[in-house]
Parts: C-alpha cells; sequence; structure tokens
C-alpha cells in the first residue's frame, strides 16, 4: 500500500471537487435529529457539525481538510466553518454545545479521544447523533447491482482494514458513550444516477481513488464505466439518459449526555 494516510485523501482537490457527487442528506434525516433533541429537552443554541466535509448540514462545521472546507456554502446566517480536529475540540468551550452530529466520517476518529471531547463540550443533557447511509447501496437494474458489487468488492477486499469492520457492519459495533442511547433504522436515501453521474459518486469514495492510484490502474474506473454501460445495454436502457436508481440504508445513532 502507498503511504497515502486515509484522511490525506481529503486533502486532495481533486477529491474535495469530486465529493460535490456525494449524496446530500434528506430532510428526513435532519427532521429525526430535531426530534431526538425536542423529545430529550435539549435546546437548540448551538451545534457543532464534526468533519462536515463541504458542509453538508452544520451550524459551527469543522473539518481537518482545507480543501473540503473550500467547497462549504458561504455567507449563510449563523453558519461558520473552520479548520480542526475533531481529537481536540479546544476551540470549543466545556459545557457550551447542545448537539454535536458526525456524517460519515466516525470510523476515522479515535473514539476514546473524541469521546471524551464530546463529553467535555456537550453541555449536561446535550444530544450526540451519528448518522451515516451504508456502504451497501441497493442499484437498480440487478444488471447495474451485480456490476457495482463485483467492483467494489474488489476495493473493499483490496483494503481490509480494522476500521472497515466499523463501515462494513454499518457501525453496529460501535456504541455512544451514554446510557440509554439509540439506534435507527427507519430511513433510506434514494437517489437516481446518469451513468456520469454514478461515475462521479464512485471517484467521490477515497477507496476508489486509492485502488485506482495505488495499482497504477488508471483505466479501473474505466473499466467500471465500460461494465456498466454493458449491463445497462443489457437492461434494455440504451440512453445516455437512462437513470440508474440506487437507495442506501441510512442509520442513525443517537444519545444524550445525562444532565447530572
Ligand atoms: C466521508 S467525509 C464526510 C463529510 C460530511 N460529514 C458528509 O456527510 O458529507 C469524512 C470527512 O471527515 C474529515 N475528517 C477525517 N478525520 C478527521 C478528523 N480527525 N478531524 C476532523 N475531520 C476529519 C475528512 O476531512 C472528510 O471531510
Amino acid at each position: 500500500m502507498s503511504g497515502l494516510k486515509l484522511t490525506e485523501h481529503y486533502a486532495i482537490k481533486d477529491v474535495a471537487d469530486a465529493y460535490d457527487q456525494r449524496l446530500n442528506f434528506s430532510q428526513e434525516v435532519f427532521d429525526k435529529i430535531h426530534d431526538f433533541c425536542e423529545a430529550n429537552g435539549s435546546e437548540f443554541l448551538l451545534a457543532v457539525d464534526v468533519c462536515c466535509g463541504p458542509g453538508n448540514s452544520t451550524v459551527i462545521g469543522f473539518d481537518v481538510s482545507e480543501e473540503q472546507l473550500a467547497h462549504a456554502p458561504k455567507n449563510l446566517p449563523n453558519v461558520q466553518f473552520q479548520v480542526a480536529n475533531a481529537n481536540d475540540m479546544s476551540f470549543l468551550e466545556s459545557n457550551s454545545v447542545d448537539l454535536v452530529t458526525v456524517a460519515m466520517a466516525l470510523h476515522w476518529l479515535d473514539l476514546e479521544r473524541f469521546y471524551r471531547e464530546v463529553d467535555r463540550v456537550l453541555k449536561p443533557g446535550g444530544v450526540l447523533i451519528i448518522y451515516n447511509y451504508s456502504y451497501y447501496v441497493r442499484l437498480s437494474p440487478p444488471q447495474a447491482q451485480k456490476v457495482h458489487e463485483h467492483y467494489s468488492g474488489l476495493v473493499l477486499d483490496r483494503y481490509y482494514e480494522s476500521y472497515m469492520d466499523n463501515v462494513r457492519d454499518d457501525y453496529r459495533r460501535i456504541a455512544l458513550p451514554y446510557p440509554g442511547w439509540k439506534r435507527n433504522d427507519d430511513l433510506n436515501l434514494e437517489r437516481e444516477f446518469t451513468l456520469d453521474g454514478y461515475l462521479g459518486y464512485l471517484n467521490s469514495i477515497s477507496l476508489y481513488d486509492r485502488y485506482s492510484k495505488e495499482q497504477n490502474n488508471t483505466d479501473f474506473m474505466a473499466d467500471i464505466y465500460k461494465a456498466m454501460e454493458q449491463a445497462l445495454r443489457e437492461a434494455g436502457m440504451t440512453s445516455k439518459d437512462s437513470l440508474i436508481k440506487a437507495s442506501w440504508p441510512l442509520f442513525m445513532l443517537m444519545g444524550q449526555k445525562p444532565r447530572t
């Protein structure tokens, strides 16, 4: 394997550009976060989105990658973005935050240090919510699913590392540090892709980019394109604008810091 550290991946400008192809979370996800906070009597004064990427959901958003933050929206009222590491949130005062969220990033973090920091910055009664869509997208038509499984299998097998266990099992072994925390698996994210859009989405996933570079196989993405084109033809979808349907299971871990 090359020496590219996984978090350095997000500091590459092309990757940050490709990240614009990633999914936006639906309103339902934010409603769930809102409802959980409301049901637990939490205030809505300060929310912090950890590893915010290009700011898909945020009030103070921070990310270790300047390149990702360059894609964050500008001049939103009450929203600010900054560079910081989730393992050291010393820019936030103790007991000052109502809500900490992390989307698609907990597996990058040193859990012990991160949880210690979360517990320090959250107010008593403050809420911690981790949410991800699953790595295991379901594509339709089934021919497209088959191609996707083949290539994603190659990539996953190549980079087996312990942090991937958490991605592969949709965080089922991860527990929040608060008693009574809940897991919610009710939602799905749905999207339709053209073939180009699908490739753009794959490009935004760090392991695909890494696989292409480390295999010295610059044709890897082109191979996927060709195989997918063929699969769509077999499914009778011959137009360049034919849409591949995609659905991701979405999971949320939600907990509250005890009030006393
Ligand atoms: C998969 S992206 C998720 C971005 C965004 N939350 C979303 O849902 O689209 C993971 C992000 O975690 C950031 N990241 C990884 N390790 C970090 C750390 N220790 N502290 C802060 N950000 C980190 C990366 O720079 C990247 O932007």
